[in-house]
């Protein structure tokens, strides 16, 4: 786990996911110092303790306010977190609430539902829920915050690092150019593969929506920190319908690679 501060008033909670052949995926979730605590996603499943471990060092259970999911597959620890803590909400859209009861029993009277074009009210500023430009499910949202300007932007700017050290940036200005254009387009095909059919124009004025808003830093679940970078990605973002689409890797393949990465186990 690395905690970073990407902003004065974010702090940043990193893992990583190994992923055979394609590299190191970053899981971001952020802790929002508003007058009313924030906590945005809630980790890696696999290293749940210690993300509850760090979380509860940044923010004591019984400030926290408000879990805002920006996709309902961002939940992991959800429950854990709302179990700690007693005054905190849930925060997810209505179709992000029911894609949650699927797998997780949560309270009703947990969940507080802010749909695309709606503000949450947190003490010192409002967070407003905004449709992403590339999501691969109904329920992801980017998040607003209407005080700074900082965006965290979900599922939608991801991309693969080529080392685990890349993960750990502070902004995404350490990874070379050339790859962090490379795993963004890469991650797009992956994440939405149903980029490639939405029409360019649509498309192009999605991007322009979120590029209107100008934020001064973008956080996202799947990408080192951006300070003063939109432009760039949303240029990368553009480019990704003409990606090609990824060919996933078979089972001997598979094998292949894990046998490189520990021959014994293999
Ligand atoms: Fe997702
Ligand atoms: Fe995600």
């Amino acid at each position: 786990m690395y905690i970073s501060r990407p902003a004065s008033d974010v702090v940043a909670l990193t893992d990583a996911v190994p992923v055979p052949g394609i590299g190191f995926l970053p899981v971001n979730a952020y802790v929002l110092y508003a007058r009313e605590p924030v906590l945005i996603d809630t980790g890696l499943g696999a290293s749940s303790p210690e993300f509850l471990e760090e979380l509860w060092s940044l923010v004591e259970p019984s400030d926290l306010r408000w879990v805002y999911l920006t996709d309902p597959d961002h939940a992991e620890s959800a429950l854990e977190v709302l179990d700690a803590a007693p005054d905190a909400l849930l925060v997810t859209t209505y179709l992000g609430m029911m894609l949650l009861s699927i797998e997780k029993r949560i309270p009703a009277e947990r969940v507080f539902l802010l749909n695309p074009g709606e503000w949450l009210d947190v003490g010192d500023r409002r967070l407003g829920a905004f449709r992403l430009p590339v999501h691969h499910g109904p329920a992801a949202t980017g998040l607003l915050d209407d005080l700074t300007g900082t965006y965290f932007s979900s599922d939608c700017f991801g991309a693969p690092m080529t080392t685990g050290d890349l993960v750990q940036s502070d902004d995404i200005g350490a990874v070379p150019s050339s790859d962090l254009v490379a795993g963004q387009r890469l991650w797009a095909a992956v994440d939405c593969p149903g980029l490639i059919y939405v029409d360019r124009d649509e498309f192009l004025t999605r991007l322009a929506l979120l590029g209107s808003l100008d934020p001064p830093v973008v956080l996202g679940s799947h990408l080192p920190s951006a300070h003063h970078k939109t432009e760039t990605l949303l240029d990368t973002l553009a480019s990704a319908q003409e990606a090609p689409s990824y060919a996933a890797p078979d089972q001997a393949t598979v094998r292949r690679m894990l046998h490189e990465l520990e021959p014994t186990h293999a």
